[in-house]
């Protein structure tokens, strides 16, 4: 019996072993080099490392590195795509890998590509890529058209390797290099690469276009530089190095782990300091000017962005691109050219969803009618560079006159001086970002003037005489069919549809957001089969607009007409910040009333903060970020829009939260949509009861009763429950109540939301010192609370909170309660006025 026992035990020790060194012993994966004379057809049947991930990108290697470690990023070359995945790039990217397996599918380790051959010639599935007997790399699409080829031919290359740096190296007998991808860099920097004297890096044009935009940095002898393409070029970014003619080695800018070195003709490279490496980094030139560092991260299985390498003075609306082209940059908010005294609007926005890429002129500017050429002035306004073109022109008139001479000229700006002969004056021949100033923070004094042109005239052109009078017989003939075919379509569409004329003045106003029809709704919302939320304005559902999800809301209670709905749409279209949720469009049709709105994944504050659904605490950090974000938003309506508004509805059901936790405010301007008709005067009260300001009592409403009701806000979130929750035992079922007594009694850590333990046991007299803003923002006399933007200052830490408060709490809310509170909607409005109904 012993042996055999003994027999078995031995063989199962042994099965251990095998099994715990099966995945070291087993074979490494390791093609980093290829031969010459091979040829390899992008398609995903005969490349062996493809991978599609659910992004909707997806690679196709050609040349795989092992991961140093047993898995973890490492370098490959081959064909990539990014969504929809329609056109490949032959590029070298960095995949996760498994040294066993291959290349892995993480959830947001999808390939960064780091270098490509053919940015702005895409090449389609069944393309070839050639390594050829003479060493020549070739890029081929399917139908044989040469796209690219490294040039390489005849210098006795003997193969292809992708190196542990990422680069794609073409190599000899003697392993020297004859071609790299390194010498050739697009928009992407590695550890170790460096960028040669004369060398660029070129941005794409967009986060899913890989083609150059305008944006290059390069190295000068004299230092970095970046600029935008334009002639002459315009620079925004440059780090300068000392010139020294004794030294001979040209000047070269280093990444490497930890810093950005400059190497000039001293001694000593002049070094941009970075984060030091904790795992795999490479380095953009990003669309929008940046250049920026990013890192993956083992822990969070994602890349982050660590560093904003460059920077530029005043602040960040100096990029050149911050607001795309004629757009101002005011603050990190992006618009359009308007001039202030008229309604008249020369420029439009490329994107209306998209302010910050930019506008373009309703008219575009024609060298042949330089006389209806104008200038608009915008005072305040200043422009990233000055290095270029000073004009010999020392006076505003001056200034302008040259600007109007030369066609090329699209904008100069002013500076003043002292007096009035020695301003400055630069010239641009194309217009990127502009950025409004604060004259007292700056100290100059700056204005804009924007080349615009007037509505094309409609004098002849001058064509000889016979050509007129036959074009003159063609036209009039061609007129009057336009006339009779215009008129009978008019009459029968007269007759079809009565509302279409209506209709068809609002179509084209510029900045309105796009009006969508009702059957377009009713098929992007599966007809209106997922309902978000509900509320006293209507139900809210969720769609799909193309590749974008939206939430459409339909309101219920609209009473207006057609143009009053039209107007306030434009109004709150109007409106963009980025804590304020975004009007996307809207139907009107019939008696069809509905919004379009952004949609937000994370729903609404009030999931995160009662604890009813199972999520984790919010941490600390992540509580003050919506803080300051709902203090934003509010402060926009309040004190920054056009139109000041006041919301009178802030509760965490009208906070939504987008997938990284920004807090944005929903429902905004939406009283004034439905009580437009009703009165000027606030005859009904409305809100939700727990939120109520006292002064609602008193009918004395101003935009006050917003911060009362962020107070309250600020309240739940620090304490993690409801204002008003009769789950409680009787004495707490107000937290108001409670805040009264723990504020007169110093004992205002009882209530700290107990679930955090990241607030009980870190930051205690942060979350108190929270608890004192709510406080003051709660006063009873609504002249006390601070304005919204004392509030922003002080969770910026600029400005600290009254001191003698007066913790008396009143509130309005206590006659108001006992209606049902619980499940209040995700996307929720007011409840109708006919529950909330006060004097008449
Ligand atoms: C390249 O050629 C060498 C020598 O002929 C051979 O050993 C090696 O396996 C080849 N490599 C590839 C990737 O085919
Ligand atoms: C690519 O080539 C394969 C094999 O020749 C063929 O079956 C496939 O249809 C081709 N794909 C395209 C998109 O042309
Ligand atoms: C070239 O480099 C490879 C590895 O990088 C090495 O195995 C090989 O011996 C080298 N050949 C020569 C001629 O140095
Ligand atoms: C990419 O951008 C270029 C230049 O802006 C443009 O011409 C091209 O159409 C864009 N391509 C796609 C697929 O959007
Ligand atoms: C540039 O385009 C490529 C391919 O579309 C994309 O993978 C990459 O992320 C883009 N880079 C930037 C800076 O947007
Ligand atoms: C210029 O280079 C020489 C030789 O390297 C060095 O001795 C000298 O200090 C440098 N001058 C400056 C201003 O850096
Ligand atoms: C700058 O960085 C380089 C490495 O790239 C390092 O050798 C050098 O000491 C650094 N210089 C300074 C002044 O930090
Ligand atoms: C970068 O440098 C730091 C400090 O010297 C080191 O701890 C880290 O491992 C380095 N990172 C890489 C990727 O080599
Ligand atoms: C704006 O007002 C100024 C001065 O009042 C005037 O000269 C200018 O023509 C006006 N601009 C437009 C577009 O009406
Ligand atoms: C600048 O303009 C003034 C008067 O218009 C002229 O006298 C002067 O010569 C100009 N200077 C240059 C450098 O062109
Ligand atoms: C016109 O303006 C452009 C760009 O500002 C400049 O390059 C050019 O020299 C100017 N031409 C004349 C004749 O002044
Ligand atoms: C800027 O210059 C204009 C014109 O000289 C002047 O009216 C205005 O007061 C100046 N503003 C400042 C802040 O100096």
């Amino acid at each position: 019996m012993l042996p055999a026992n003994l027999f078995f035990f031995v063989v199962v020790v042994f099965i251990a072993l095998a099994t715990i060194a099966l995945p070291i012993s087993a074979e490494r994966f390791d093609y980093p080099t290829a031969n010459l004379s091979t040829r390899w057809v992008n398609n995903a049947a005969t490349l062996q490392h493809s991978v599609s991930y659910s992004d909707g990108s997806a690679v196709r290697a050609i040349v795989l590195r092992s991961p140093e470690t047993f898995y973890g990023p490492s370098f490959a070359a081959g064909f990539f795509c990014a969504p929809p995945c329609r056109v490949f790039l032959f590029a070298v990217f960095i995949v996760q890998t498994n040294s066993g397996a291959g290349i892995t599918l993480t959830e947001n380790g999808m390939a960064q590509v780091v270098w490509a051959a053919n940015r702005d010639l895409p090449v389609r599935e069944n393309a070839t890529l050639e390594l050829t007997f003479n060493g020549n790399l070739v890029l081929r699409d399917a139908d044989g058209t040469l796209v690219w080829s490294s040039s390489s031919s005849g210098q006795s290359v003997a193969g292809m390797e992708i190196n542990d740096l990422g680069n794609l190296v073409l190599f000899d007998q003697r392993n020297a290099t004859v071609w790299q991808s390194f010498d050739h860099p697009t928009d992407t920097l590695l550890p170790g690469q460096s960028l040669m004297d004369g060398m660029a890096l070129r941005a794409n044009s967009s986060l899913t276009n890989s083609t150059e935009n305008q944006v290059y940095m390069t190295v000068r002898p004299d230092g970095l530089f970046a600029y935008v393409e334009s002639t002459p070029p315009q620079l925004y970014y440059s780090h300068p190095v000392s010139m020294n003619k004794s030294r001979k080695d040209p000047t070269k800018v280093t990444f490497t782990n930890g810093s950005l070195s400059i190497f000039g003709q001293s001694t000593q490279p002049s070094n941009i300091s970075l984060p030091l490496a904790k795992s795999a980094q490479y380095m953009r030139l990003e669309f929008d000017g940046h250049l920026r560092l990013y890192e993956w991260s083992n822990s969070e299985g994602k890349w982050t962005m660590v560093s904003d390498v460059i920077k530029v003075v005043p602040d960040d609306c100096a990029f050149p691109m911050v607001c795309g082209k004629y757009g101002i940059c005011t603050g990190g908010q992006c618009s359009c050219p308007l001039q202030g005294n008229s309604s008249l609007s020369y420029f439009k926005p490329v994107d209306e969803r998209k302010a910050n890429l930019g506008c373009a002129p309703l008219t575009p500017i024609s060298c042949q009618e330089m006389q209806s050429h104008r200038l608009l002035l915008f005072a305040d306004v200043s422009y990233f560079d000055v290095s270029h073109t000073v004009l010999n022109a020392t006076n505003r008139d001056d200034c302008k006159q040259s600007c109007l001479k030369n066609c090329s000229c699209r904008a100069v700006m002013f500076r003043y001086g002292q007096n009035d002969s020695d301003g400055t004056c630069f010239s641009v021949s194309e217009v990127f970002s502009l950025q409004t100033i604060q004259p007292e923070a700056l100290h100059f004094n700056s204005t804009a003037y924007i080349k615009v042109q007037l509505s094309p005239s409609a004098s002849a052109s001058t064509e000889n005489k016979t050509k007129t009078i036959l074009g003159a017989t063609i036209s009039a003939i061609l007129i009057l069919l336009l006339v009779v075919t215009v008129v009978t379509a008019y009459c029968v569409r007269r007759r079809k549809y009565q509302e279409v004329d209506e209709e068809l003045d609002f179509e084209l106003l510029p900045g309105m957001p796009v009006r969508f029809s009702f059957e377009k709704l009713r098929e992007c919302t599966k007809d209106f089969s997922k309902k978000l939320g509900e509320g006293g304005f209507g139900s809210v559902f969720e769609g799909k607009i193309g590749e974008e999800r939206v939430a459409v809301k339909r309101l219920e209670s609209a009473k207006q007409g057609k143009k009053e709905f039209l107007a306030e749409v434009e109004t709150i279209g109007s409106i963009e910040h980025i804590n304020l949720v975004r009007l996307i469009g809207f139907c009107a049709e019939k008696s069809n009333r509905l919004l379009v709105y952004e949609y937000m994944p994370r729903g609404s504050l009030d999931r995160w903060i009662y604890y009813h659904h199972n999520n984790a605490p919010l941490d600390w950090h992540t509580r003050c970020r919506i803080i300051l974000d709902i203090a934003k938003g509010l402060c926009y309506l309040h004190e920054e829009c056009r139109r000041k508004i006041a919301h009178l509805d802030i509760k965490p059901q009208n906070i939504l939260l987008d997938e990284n936790f920004n807090a944005k405010l929903a429902d905004f301007g939406l009283s004034k949509l439905i009580d437009r008709d009703q009165s000027k005067v606030v005859t009904v009260m409305r809100g939700t009861p727990g939120y109520l300001a006292p002064e609602w009592l008193t009918s004395q409403i101003t935009e006050k009763v917003d911060i009362y009701s962020f107070g309250i806000v600020v309240m739940e979130i620090t304490s993690g429950r409801k204002n008003i929750d009769i789950s409680q035992p009787e004495e707490s079922v107000q937290l108001i109540n409670l805040l009264r007594e723990k504020a007169q009694n110093n004992k205002l850590t009882d209530i700290i939301d107990k679930h955090s333990d990241d607030m009980v046991s870190h930051h205690e007299e942060e979350v108190i010192q929270m608890m004192k803003l709510a406080m003051w923002c709660l006063q009873n006399d609504s002249s006390r609370r601070p304005s919204m933007s004392m509030v922003v200052k002080v969770l910026e830490g600029a400005m600290s909170v009254e001191n003698c408060l007066d913790y008396s709490f009143f509130n309005a809310n206590s006659v108001m309660s006992g209606q049902d509170q619980d499940n209040p909607p995700a996307y929720s409005a007011p409840p109708p006025p006919s529950i909330l109904s006060g004097p008449r």
